[in-house]
Protein backbone atom coordinates (compact mmCIF):
# COMPACT_ATOMS: atom_id res chain seq x y z
CA UNK A 1 0.00 0.00 0.00
CA UNK A 2 2.44 2.22 0.55
CA UNK A 3 4.64 1.63 -2.58
CA UNK A 4 1.80 2.46 -4.46
CA UNK A 5 0.73 6.17 -2.34
CA UNK A 6 4.27 6.48 -3.47
CA UNK A 7 4.10 5.93 -6.93
CA UNK A 8 1.06 7.70 -7.06
CA UNK A 9 2.75 11.22 -5.45
CA UNK A 10 5.90 10.78 -8.26
CA UNK A 11 3.20 10.19 -10.73
CA UNK A 12 1.29 13.23 -9.54
CA UNK A 13 4.68 15.63 -9.27
CA UNK A 14 5.85 14.49 -13.08
CA UNK A 15 2.63 15.29 -13.87
CA UNK A 16 2.60 18.58 -12.81
CA UNK A 17 6.30 19.95 -13.52
CA UNK A 18 4.86 18.71 -17.19
CA UNK A 19 2.60 21.15 -17.14
CA UNK A 20 4.05 23.97 -15.83
CA UNK A 21 7.33 23.49 -17.91
CA UNK A 22 4.59 23.90 -21.22
CA UNK A 23 3.75 27.30 -20.05
CA UNK A 24 4.58 30.52 -22.08
CA UNK A 25 2.41 33.60 -22.16
CA UNK A 26 3.29 37.07 -23.25
CA UNK A 27 6.34 37.25 -24.61
CA UNK A 28 7.72 34.39 -22.76
CA UNK A 29 8.58 31.86 -25.46
CA UNK A 30 8.17 28.88 -22.81
CA UNK A 31 11.84 27.15 -22.02
CA UNK A 32 13.87 25.28 -24.21
CA UNK A 33 15.59 22.21 -24.29
CA UNK A 34 18.67 22.36 -26.28
CA UNK A 35 18.24 26.20 -27.71
CA UNK A 36 20.95 25.77 -30.39
CA UNK A 37 18.71 23.43 -31.91
CA UNK A 38 15.94 26.10 -32.45
CA UNK A 39 17.82 29.19 -32.84
CA UNK A 40 20.43 29.88 -35.57
CA UNK A 41 23.62 31.29 -34.70
CA UNK A 42 24.21 32.30 -37.79
CA UNK A 43 22.25 34.91 -39.87
CA UNK A 44 19.18 33.28 -41.18
CA UNK A 45 17.34 35.12 -44.35
CA UNK A 46 14.12 35.07 -42.79
CA UNK A 47 13.95 34.65 -38.90
CA UNK A 48 15.80 37.19 -36.82
CA UNK A 49 15.29 37.63 -33.22
CA UNK A 50 15.59 41.16 -31.85
CA UNK A 51 15.93 40.91 -28.04
CA UNK A 52 19.73 41.82 -27.54
CA UNK A 53 19.41 39.56 -24.66
CA UNK A 54 18.22 36.34 -25.96
CA UNK A 55 20.96 33.81 -24.97
CA UNK A 56 23.05 35.83 -22.94
CA UNK A 57 23.31 33.27 -20.30
CA UNK A 58 25.50 31.64 -22.57
CA UNK A 59 27.23 33.62 -24.70
CA UNK A 60 30.30 34.13 -25.65
CA UNK A 61 30.38 36.92 -28.02
CA UNK A 62 32.24 39.59 -28.21
CA UNK A 63 29.89 42.50 -28.48
CA UNK A 64 28.48 41.24 -25.54
CA UNK A 65 24.96 40.32 -27.08
CA UNK A 66 22.96 37.65 -26.20
CA UNK A 67 24.19 34.47 -28.24
CA UNK A 68 20.91 34.53 -30.42
CA UNK A 69 20.36 38.06 -31.23
CA UNK A 70 21.06 37.57 -34.74
CA UNK A 71 19.41 40.59 -36.66
CA UNK A 72 20.92 43.10 -38.47
CA UNK A 73 19.91 46.45 -37.39
CA UNK A 74 20.36 48.62 -40.31
CA UNK A 75 17.77 46.91 -42.29
CA UNK A 76 13.98 47.03 -41.95
CA UNK A 77 12.33 45.35 -38.70
CA UNK A 78 15.72 43.83 -38.34
CA UNK A 79 15.70 41.31 -41.14
CA UNK A 80 18.69 39.81 -42.21
CA UNK A 81 17.12 39.53 -45.96
CA UNK A 82 15.99 43.09 -47.57
CA UNK A 83 12.73 42.60 -49.04
CA UNK A 84 13.42 43.68 -53.09
CA UNK A 85 12.07 46.53 -54.49
CA UNK A 86 8.00 46.82 -54.95
CA UNK A 87 7.14 45.05 -58.25
CA UNK A 88 10.26 43.22 -58.51
CA UNK A 89 10.15 39.92 -61.39
CA UNK A 90 11.97 37.06 -60.67
CA UNK A 91 14.08 35.58 -63.10
CA UNK A 92 15.80 32.32 -63.62
CA UNK A 93 19.31 31.17 -63.81
CA UNK A 94 19.91 31.84 -67.25
CA UNK A 95 18.35 35.35 -66.68
CA UNK A 96 14.79 34.52 -68.53
CA UNK A 97 11.23 35.96 -66.80
CA UNK A 98 8.86 33.76 -65.93
CA UNK A 99 6.85 32.54 -68.98
CA UNK A 100 3.12 33.81 -68.53
CA UNK A 101 1.19 32.76 -71.28
CA UNK A 102 -2.16 30.30 -70.31
CA UNK A 103 -2.37 26.86 -72.74
CA UNK A 104 -4.91 28.60 -75.01
CA UNK A 105 -3.08 32.02 -75.34
CA UNK A 106 -1.10 30.04 -78.61
CA UNK A 107 -1.72 32.77 -81.25
CA UNK A 108 -0.61 35.52 -78.73
CA UNK A 109 2.72 33.46 -78.14
CA UNK A 110 2.80 32.81 -82.18
CA UNK A 111 4.15 36.73 -82.05
CA UNK A 112 6.82 35.93 -79.90
CA UNK A 113 10.19 36.35 -81.69
CA UNK A 114 13.35 33.95 -80.30
CA UNK A 115 15.94 36.06 -77.95
CA UNK A 116 18.80 34.22 -79.32
CA UNK A 117 20.34 33.79 -82.46
CA UNK A 118 20.14 31.08 -84.50
CA UNK A 119 24.07 30.40 -84.93
CA UNK A 120 25.78 26.96 -85.89
CA UNK A 121 26.53 26.14 -82.17
CA UNK A 122 22.85 26.60 -80.93
CA UNK A 123 21.43 24.52 -84.07
CA UNK A 124 23.76 22.08 -82.87
CA UNK A 125 22.49 21.98 -79.47
CA UNK A 126 19.33 22.02 -80.79
CA UNK A 127 19.88 19.04 -82.49
CA UNK A 128 21.35 17.22 -79.61
CA UNK A 129 17.95 18.08 -77.25
CA UNK A 130 15.41 17.21 -80.20
CA UNK A 131 16.91 14.27 -79.99
CA UNK A 132 17.02 13.67 -76.41
CA UNK A 133 12.98 15.27 -75.98
CA UNK A 134 11.15 15.24 -79.62
CA UNK A 135 12.68 12.07 -81.49
CA UNK A 136 10.91 9.55 -79.48
CA UNK A 137 7.38 10.73 -80.75
CA UNK A 138 8.29 13.10 -84.40
CA UNK A 139 11.18 10.78 -85.54
CA UNK A 140 14.66 12.00 -85.93
CA UNK A 141 13.83 13.56 -88.95
CA UNK A 142 10.47 14.97 -87.50
CA UNK A 143 8.11 13.16 -89.93
CA UNK A 144 5.97 12.09 -87.04
CA UNK A 145 7.85 8.25 -87.02
CA UNK A 146 9.50 8.23 -83.75
CA UNK A 147 8.95 4.74 -81.73
CA UNK A 148 7.48 6.36 -78.64
CA UNK A 149 4.91 8.18 -81.07
CA UNK A 150 3.12 4.82 -82.77
CA UNK A 151 1.56 4.63 -79.14
CA UNK A 152 0.64 8.26 -78.74
CA UNK A 153 -0.61 8.17 -82.14
CA UNK A 154 -1.23 11.22 -84.40
CA UNK A 155 2.21 12.81 -84.26
CA UNK A 156 2.61 15.57 -86.41
CA UNK A 157 5.01 15.72 -89.15
CA UNK A 158 6.76 18.51 -88.49
CA UNK A 159 7.86 18.55 -92.31
CA UNK A 160 3.96 18.45 -93.79
CA UNK A 161 2.08 20.89 -94.73
CA UNK A 162 1.06 23.84 -92.28
CA UNK A 163 3.67 22.99 -90.02
CA UNK A 164 6.37 23.92 -92.36
CA UNK A 165 4.94 27.65 -91.90
CA UNK A 166 4.45 27.63 -87.98
CA UNK A 167 6.03 30.54 -86.43
CA UNK A 168 8.76 29.73 -83.75
CA UNK A 169 6.73 31.13 -81.09
CA UNK A 170 3.74 29.23 -81.43
CA UNK A 171 6.63 26.27 -81.92
CA UNK A 172 7.71 27.82 -78.33
CA UNK A 173 5.00 27.58 -76.82
CA UNK A 174 3.88 24.25 -77.87
CA UNK A 175 6.65 22.97 -76.43
CA UNK A 176 6.14 24.67 -73.33
CA UNK A 177 2.80 24.20 -72.86
CA UNK A 178 1.60 21.53 -74.59
CA UNK A 179 -0.67 21.02 -77.90
CA UNK A 180 -3.78 18.15 -77.86
CA UNK A 181 -1.99 14.66 -77.28
CA UNK A 182 1.43 16.38 -77.16
CA UNK A 183 2.02 16.62 -73.51
CA UNK A 184 3.68 19.96 -72.00
CA UNK A 185 7.70 19.78 -71.26
CA UNK A 186 8.14 23.72 -69.89
CA UNK A 187 8.91 22.09 -66.56
CA UNK A 188 11.42 19.77 -68.06
CA UNK A 189 13.72 21.76 -70.63
CA UNK A 190 14.40 25.54 -69.47
CA UNK A 191 13.23 28.47 -71.75
CA UNK A 192 16.61 29.20 -73.50
CA UNK A 193 17.07 25.21 -74.58
CA UNK A 194 13.41 25.37 -75.66
CA UNK A 195 14.71 28.25 -77.95
CA UNK A 196 17.46 26.40 -79.05
CA UNK A 197 15.13 23.25 -80.13
CA UNK A 198 12.74 25.71 -81.82
CA UNK A 199 16.01 26.94 -84.06
CA UNK A 200 16.64 23.24 -84.71
CA UNK A 201 13.22 22.53 -85.88
CA UNK A 202 12.69 25.80 -88.39
CA UNK A 203 16.64 25.75 -89.32
CA UNK A 204 17.35 21.70 -90.19
CA UNK A 205 14.06 19.72 -89.92
CA UNK A 206 11.72 22.24 -92.13
CA UNK A 207 14.51 23.34 -94.38
CA UNK A 208 15.65 19.70 -95.21
C1 LIG B 1 4.96 11.96 -76.35
C2 LIG B 1 5.10 12.24 -77.73
C3 LIG B 1 5.60 13.61 -78.15
C4 LIG B 1 6.76 14.24 -77.77
C5 LIG B 1 7.83 13.74 -76.81
C6 LIG B 1 6.78 15.50 -78.47
N1 LIG B 1 5.66 15.64 -79.24
FE1 LIG B 1 5.20 17.19 -80.46
N2 LIG B 1 3.44 16.35 -80.89
C7 LIG B 1 2.99 15.12 -80.46
C8 LIG B 1 1.63 14.90 -80.90
C9 LIG B 1 0.80 13.67 -80.62
C10 LIG B 1 1.26 16.05 -81.63
C11 LIG B 1 -0.08 16.35 -82.28
C12 LIG B 1 -0.85 17.14 -81.21
C13 LIG B 1 -2.31 17.29 -81.54
O1 LIG B 1 -2.62 18.14 -82.39
O2 LIG B 1 -3.11 16.60 -80.91
C14 LIG B 1 2.42 16.94 -81.62
C15 LIG B 1 2.47 18.19 -82.22
C16 LIG B 1 3.58 18.96 -82.33
C17 LIG B 1 3.66 20.20 -83.11
C18 LIG B 1 2.55 20.82 -83.91
C19 LIG B 1 1.75 21.76 -83.06
C20 LIG B 1 0.51 22.27 -83.72
O3 LIG B 1 0.34 23.50 -83.74
O4 LIG B 1 -0.33 21.48 -84.18
C21 LIG B 1 4.93 20.65 -82.96
C22 LIG B 1 5.53 21.92 -83.58
C23 LIG B 1 5.63 19.73 -82.10
N3 LIG B 1 4.79 18.72 -81.73
C24 LIG B 1 6.97 19.86 -81.72
C25 LIG B 1 7.57 19.06 -80.76
C26 LIG B 1 8.91 19.27 -80.28
C27 LIG B 1 9.86 20.33 -80.80
C28 LIG B 1 9.14 18.33 -79.33
C29 LIG B 1 10.35 18.17 -78.44
C30 LIG B 1 10.56 19.19 -77.46
C31 LIG B 1 7.95 17.50 -79.22
N4 LIG B 1 7.03 17.99 -80.10
C32 LIG B 1 7.81 16.42 -78.37
C33 LIG B 1 3.71 14.24 -79.68
C34 LIG B 1 4.91 14.50 -79.07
Amino acid sequence: MKIKQYLYTIALAGFAFGVASCGASGDHPGYEYAPQMYNSVAYEPLSQIQNEEEGSWLSSREDGKGEFFNSNTNNPHGMNMREPVANTVPRNRDGYLPYRLKTFELEKAAEMQSPIEATDEVIAEGRVLYTQYCATCHGPGGEGDGKAGEVVGGVANLKGGAYIDLPEGHIFHVIMKGKGRMGAHGSQIPQERIWKIVHYVKQEIQKQ
